[in-house]
């Protein structure tokens, strides 16, 4: 464990996500994880309060971002990446896999021919099991899919953050069943996350608290191993599918799925204007939900 390892979380009660700033407090060098642009669904207006609230933190405590890391390409909130780029800099980095992600959402929503599903739009791909550093601090990204087929988990010192695919122990884990999402792949991703030290440091990517208890988004993964109602120790992948599958039947899409893919897919950049100056999203009408696109058998 590095003494000199700082975490800030960041709840957005909108979205029920949590971004976070890890910082090297030696070095003052830090990572936001998963930052969010809010979205006005009722009126397509973007807006900048949740990604604000992480750029004062930034300033206040003297920071300086190297990266922007995005676990996914996130269905339910538009990634802020961009618009903290542009305040304070960093290079914005997803898992490698993006280009699968890409390329699946390039035909869903027939984006323009000049949109390239190569990961271009990101300053950096991951590979898994890459290095990095954030200042003194020892990084590294693991590849989860699962949830997507490009999830990444960032191990940073003694914490994990794993993105969608362990939530807290009493609410479970993601689902499985966006294009390219497979249980099967999700339980064994789940299962390398939570063979690390039982004293590891968990840090999800939302929280959906059951009634009588507050938003949270820390636990460890031994808490994960005899807590987690959906893969705690001695429930089989056979076990954990036939559940994913049952609950994922029952989940309708995230409410901003639709935006949010067309601008995360884009590492948070919105879409090109057109002639009039203006962007906009599509709306592929009769293409995503009545058919869940599931790979799993
Ligand atoms: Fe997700």
């Amino acid at each position: 464990m590095s003494s000199t390892l700082s975490i800030s979380a960041f709840f957005d009660p909108q979205t029920w996500t949590v971004s976070y700033v890890v910082a090297d407090t030696a070095s003052k060098r830090a990572a936001v994880i998963d930052p969010v642009l809010d979205y006005d669904f009722k009126s397509g207006r973007t807006g900048t309060a949740s990604a604000d609230r992480v750029l004062a933190y930034l300033k206040a405590q003297e920071l300086q971002v190297d990266w922007i890391l995005e676990t996914h390409a996130h269905a339910d909130h538009l990634s802020g990446a961009q618009y903290l780029k542009a305040q304070v800099g960093g290079k914005v980095a997803i898992g490698e896999n993006i280009r699968a992600v890409q390329s699946t959402f390039k035909t869903v929503f027939n984006l323009e021919r000049s949109f390239q599903p190569n990961g271009s739009d990101f300053d950096h791909l991951f590979q898994d099991g890459e290095t990095f550093a954030i200042g003194g601090l020892r990084a590294q990204a693991l590849l989860v899919p699962g949830h997507t087929p490009a999830d990444m988990a960032y191990l940073i010192g003694d914490a994990v953050f794993v993105g969608d695919t362990l939530f807290m122990p009493d609410v479970g884990t993601a689902r499985a069943d966006f294009p390219g999402g497979d249980a099967h792949t999700l339980y064994r991703s789940i299962r390398r996350l939570l063979a690390l030290p039982e004293t590891t440091r968990m840090f999800v990517c939302h929280d959906y608290p059951p009634a009588g208890r507050d938003a949270a988004w820390q636990t460890t993964v031994g808490a994960q191993r005899s807590h987690n109602i959906h893969v705690h120790d001695g429930i089989s992948e056979a076990a954990f599918v036939v559940m994913r599958h049952a609950r994922d039947a029952t989940l309708e899409f995230p409410t901003l799925i639709i935006p949010s893919i067309q601008v995360n897919v884009r590492a948070g950049q919105l879409p090109p204007a057109e002639d009039d100056g203006v962007r906009y999203l599509k709306v592929p009408l009769n293409v995503l939900g009545a058919a869940p696109a599931r790979h799993a058998p």
